[in-house]
């Protein structure tokens, strides 16, 4: 009997679903004696024993479905170290009762970069683990992308392209603030996809004093609006030097609530234009997988199927150059990917003129 748990842990994204239709359907056609158990909202299920028993017909029909069947949860993660509970007590001996107690094979993480992280340390306190990578953000080390990515990327995109026209009408600057967390690729695709005068990532701190003359820039071209793609994790040079703690207190304390606001704020008091902030949010991380994403999840999830019938445990499934490919959790673990500064595609964005603030 081979016994196997699924576990869609951190924050959502799309083809989670389309994800575990590709294991389970892979691993139910492969192996005859199976077990899977789809362990409810992330690690809270392993560490509660909390689960259902997931026969073939679960993974039916879920292709297109947003978000996951099985629920998530954010644990407190100490890098490297541990993950705790409120108290700060680990988590990992109720983890282990648990997958000793179902006689588990293997678990099945499907996870952002955190959750690669703290798979690793469930892999050291001696479980078998095969992870995928899933995240809006594209910042897993290991794999040129993630499903979730291309998603939201369309999504975003689409959000800007909507923005352009009343941006337009009403010769305003547009803010537009994107997902990513502490990675540009998001905004720096959805803004190169959507055509923006301005972009703004966490990667290359901005003079503001340059976005501003951006502004007036376009506007001595006759151009009466401006579009300003902003990651969420964008900073200025003067702020660089700050903890994201420390930069979010000095924005609440000037009355911004995010980091756009702050530059809306600042550009209409330079140039007299009027400046407002849309914000997707969780829109970006909502509804279904795009057809690319579609794919890769399903790619994703047959290779998974594919390391634990060979029990090949501790790795995580990645994309490299077109080709699926698994590689140790400990190397994409080890790093969180970060857009490059000399990415090509900066450059691309460049050559057509847009600003990146510095
Ligand atoms: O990591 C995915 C992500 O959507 C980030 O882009 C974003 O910063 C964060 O999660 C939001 O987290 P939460 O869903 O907990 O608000």
């Amino acid at each position: 009997m081979t016994r196997v748990a699924l576990i869609t842990s951190g924050g959502d994204c799309q083809g989670l679903n389309a994800a575990m239709r590709g294991i389970g359907k892979a691993l139910y056609n492969h192996i005859e004696n199976l077990e899977v158990f789809g362990m409810f909202d992330g690690y809270r299920g392993l560490i509660d024993g909390d689960y259902k028993f997931m026969q073939p017909g679960d993974f039916a029909g879920i292709l297109t479905q947003g978000g996951t069947i099985l629920g998530t949860s954010r644990q407190r993660y100490i890098p490297g170290k541990d993950i705790v509970d409120e108290e700060g007590n680990s988590l990992i001996p109720a983890m282990k009762d648990t997958y000793n107690r179902l006689n588990l094979d293997c678990l099945v993480i499907l996870g952002g970069n955190g959750t690669q992280k703290s798979a690793k340390l469930l892999m050291d306190a001696g479980m078998n683990v095969v992870t995928l990578p899933k995240t809006i953000d594209n910042d897993i080390w290991g794999t040129d992308t993630t499903f979730g990515f291309q998603s939201a990327v369309d999504i975003a995109t689409n959000v800007i392209d909507y923005i352009h026209s009343t941006a337009s009408s009403h010769s305003r600057v547009f803010l537009v603030e994107l997902m990513g967390r502490d990675a540009g690729w998001l905004t720096l695709h959805a803004g190169i996809g959507s055509g923006a005068d301005v972009i703004l990532l966490p990667e290359i701190p901005y003079d503001i004093n340059k976005v501003i003359n951006a502004v007036e820039q376009r506007k001595k071209n006759g151009k009466s609006f401006t579009i300003i793609a902003v990651a969420e994790g964008a900073k200025s040079i003067n702020d660089r030097v700050l903890s994201e703690e420390e930069s979010r207190k000095k924005r609440e304390d000037a009355g911004h609530s995010t980091i756009s606001y702050e530059i809306a704020a600042q550009i209409e008091k330079a140039t007299g234009q009027e400046a407002r902030v849309t914000i997707p949010g969780h829109y970006q991380r909502g509804g279904p997988p795009c057809p690319y994403d579609r794919v890769l999840a399903t790619q994703f999830g047959t290779a998974a199927a594919e390391l634990i019938v060979n029990r090949q445990y501790g790795r995580m499934v990645a994309i490299q150059d077109g080709a699926i490919v698994s590689i140790p959790l400990e190397e994409a673990a080890s790093k969180t990917k970060f857009l490059p500064t000399d990415h090509p595609l900066i450059r691309v964005a460049r050559d057509i003129g847009v600003s990146f603030g510095d």
